[in-house]
């Protein structure tokens, strides 16, 4: 049998599809609640600082290793390193995938939910409280949730059975300009709104006195779990790049397009916030509970909130692409004719674990694994544990093991860069990255406390 590995149609089909993976809850959710309590304008700017020396290297380098292998994640390491076992780096990947995509579904049925409700009028004219209720119930609910869940898994496993061009790069090109264009709106008319400017002062002013050691941890770590690098995914993504496209520019747009959204994502919530009078730092609970009553009481604020959570639920779709893809490109290694099954398989194999990740916020909340939920210990242990892992493994394996020649060779087709360019970002991924996802991970796992 002879197999072809699939490439992507076109050089904005692959930067959309990579940024549809980045874009998800931690540029849309999370960013904006944590930069607005941290010292606003002095979190963003460290946040593009991390972005720029951490999570931009740490991109080009997963970038590098897929196009130089042209290959799925596992066989690429073997590729490029055969005598390493580098290979082990590719299936920490694939099981960190698996995990996330277990519970980010759940996340996924949520925002089908309310979309739902917010068609059929029963969000209407509820207060903060009651919207707390609401989504209590909601998630509570097993039935419905899990439905939901199974729903937002059919659809990830459609679009990935359809493969490369008629599937992910199809799907992207659509869901991602629509996503910036509905936000273009909301973020309108959010900031027509009679307060709007108290919000945008949340946001953007910067207090460097409330940049805790926290907030610049969170920051770091932020930086490369939003541009979903760590797990190999960049590597799988990149492994359908052409010769000629430009993998240090192709980069660039994908970690831009993530800063834009994150800050439109602020620009949308907080105007809303703070003209109705309402807790700016609600946290995770944000967008489910206190978004909805702001879109209530603006004008046309139903069809905003149904605008709204459908651009949430195609950021999440295009995430959860990447990380199905990621598992079915290891597994069928190329062959296009096993794509259909082995999507079905996996999808449904994660959306079988994901269940008791959705029941753990109704029938197995009293499940706790070292104090946590069942949900909760999955985000902890890919977030915390296996991401950093993941990343500081990718940054030794391009400093130490891909030969240096051929790496460099592979940033350099197609982009024209500059040797000084190559030189800082190879000194950046061989000192900076790893020292960096270190004060991360120790930090994750509590022992960085009498910093603080
Ligand atoms: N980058 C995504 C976000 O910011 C999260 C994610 C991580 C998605 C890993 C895919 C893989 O929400």
């Amino acid at each position: 049998m002879k197999i072809t590995h699939e490439q992507w149609a076109s050089k904005i089909g692959f930067v959309l599809a990579a940024a549809g993976s980045a874009i998800g809850l931690g540029a849309i959710w999370k960013f904006p609640y944590v930069a607005g309590t941290s010292g606003g304008g002095a979190f963003l700017l460290l946040f593009l600082l991390f972005m720029v020396l951490l999570g931009y290297p740490l991109l080009l380098a997963e970038f590098s290793i897929g196009r130089f292998a042209g290959s799925d994640a596992v066989s690429a390491y073997k590729k490029i390193s055969p005598s390493s076992n580098s290979h082990i780096i590719g299936l920490i990947g694939l099981v960190t995938c698996f995990i996330i995509l277990s519970f980010y579904s759940v996340i996924g049925g949520w925002i089908i939910i309310y979309i739902f409700h917010a068609i059929s009028g029963s969000l209407s004219r509820l207060t903060v409280e009651q919207y707390n209720v609401f989504f209590q119930e909601l998630i509570s609910n097993p039935f419905a949730t899990i439905l939901a869940q199974l729903i937002f898994m059919i659809i990830t496993i459609f679009v990935i059975a359809r493969g490369i061009q008629d599937g992910i790069e199809k799907v992207s090109r659509f869901m991602m300009p629509a996503l910036f264009i509905l936000f273009i709106l909301i973020v309108v008319r959010s900031l027509t709104l009679e307060n709007a400017w108290e919000g945008v002062r949340f946001i953007f002013y910067p207090d460097f006195s409330k940049l805790t050691t926290d907030a610049i941890l969170f920051a770091l770590g932020q930086a490369f779990f939003s541009l979903s690098v760590g797990m190999s995914i960049m590597v799988t993504y990149s492994s359908y790049v052409p010769k000629s496209q430009s993998l240090p520019k192709s980069a660039f747009s994908v970690v831009l397009m993530n800063v834009f959204i994150a800050i439109l994502a602020g620009l949308a919530i907080f105007p809303g916030v703070f003209t109705y009078g309402l807790e700016p730092s609600a946290g995770p609970t944000l967008i489910f509970s206190v978004l909805p009553t702001v879109f209530e009481q603006m004008f046309a604020g139903t069809l905003f909130m149904i605008l709204f959570f459908l651009l949430f639920l195609f950021a999440a779709l295009t995430s959860a692409f990447s990380l199905l893809e990621m598992i079915v490109a290891v597994i069928i290694k190329g062959d296009s004719s096993k794509r259909n099954k082995t999507a079905w398989i996996v999808g449904l194999s994660v959306f079988a674990l994901g269940v008791p990740s959705c029941l753990s916020f109704g029938v197995l909340s009293n499940v706790l694994i070292w104090d946590k939920t069942i949900f909760d210990i999955a985000d902890y242990v890919t977030s915390n544990i296996l991401i950093p892992l993941g990343g500081l493994f990718i940054a030794l394996f391009v400093a130490y093991r891909f030969p240096k020649q051929q790496l460099l060779e592979e940033i350099q087709l197609g982009s024209g860069v500059t040797e000084t360019f190559m030189n800082i970002w190879f000194i950046l991924i061989k000192y900076f990255t790893p020292i960096a996802i270190i004060i991360v991970f120790l930090d994750a796992i509590g022992m960085l406390s009498f910093l603080k």
